[in-house]
């Protein structure tokens, strides 16, 4: 079984994969497909719930689907996403969310969205025992503030608060970070940079590992498709040609067969 410790030791000898996953069965096909790590993100607020940000995402959506989803996964690490404003307002209500979060789901670990602002917060955090990953550049919780889901990091500013973020982050012991939507050698630089794994999102190729949203991969959503999404395959057009023939064959009587049928 994959381990935070086991994560932290990939660094530098393996790439690590980690995907999406929100209900058992998908769960179940990524645990079975050798990820490393399952990331139940609250980007379910858009392939899951039909919502244009994550903001209204509650921690019982997040309890919910990490249930669920570590019900599923036999293998890979669980790490379950902290929602909006369910560790923005303060280390203490942080870390009663955060714990909430591990004793209801039996997750591994907690992800958490910030920089250096968040320091003293990840550092409550995982003195009480908790794994906390990282997540940079890109922040969707952020996205009143950002205005747009562009790259981040592309100027100087920008970039040299993002390593600061980096540094404060494995100062106060988180075991990973996530760097999403950032220029690739600002990624490379902060991989370079920390001692614990970088994994990315639209953050290149010279990050520790990868992270893909599970509908974008297997192209299950295609409301929109970012610049870094890699689809592996159509099975949204896949599944719309199987449902199609299944309501051609119910209206034309071909299904069900007796094979089908009880005597
Ligand atoms: O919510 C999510 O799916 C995420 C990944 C994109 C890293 O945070």
């Amino acid at each position: 079984m994959v381990t935070v410790p086991g994560i932290v030791e990939m660094k530098g000898r393996e790439k690590i994969a980690m995907v999406t996953a929100y209900d058992f069965s998908s769960a179940r096909i990524a645990d079975e497909s050798g990820v490393d790590i399952v990331l139940v993100g609250d980007s379910l607020a858009m392939v899951i719930q039909g919502l244009k940000s994550t903001l209204s995402v509650t921690v019982e959506d997040m309890i919910y689907h990490g249930r669920i989803v570590k019900r599923a996964v036999k293998n890979a690490l669980v790490v379950v996403d902290m929602p909006f404003m369910s560790y923005q307002q303060g280390a203490y209500d942080a870390v009663l969310n955060a714990g909430r979060i591990v004793k209801e789901t039996g997750c591994d670990a907690v992800k958490l969205e910030g920089g250096e602002d968040y320091a003293e917060t990840v550092e409550r955090i995982v003195k009480a025992g908790i794994p906390v990953m990282g997540h940079l550049g890109l922040t969707p919780q952020s996205i009143n503030v950002f205005g747009s889901y562009k790259a981040r990091g592309r100027d100087k500013g920008e970039a040299e608060k993002i390593m600061k973020g980096a540094r404060a982050l494995e100062k106060v012991g988180v075991f990973s970070i996530v760097l999403e939507a950032v220029p690739y050698a600002l990624a490379r630089d902060i991989t370079e940079s920390v001692s614990v794994p970088t994994i990315g999102i639209g953050a290149g190729m010279y990050t520790d590992g990868q992270v893909l949203v599970y509908h974008d991969l297997l192209g299950l959503f295609d409301e929109f498709k970012p610049k870094f999404v890699k689809r592996y395959a159509d099975l949204k057009e896949d599944s719309v040609a199987a449902i199609k023939t299944y309501v051609k064959e119910v209206k034309s009587g071909k299904f069900p067969e007796m094979r089908h049928s009880y005597e």
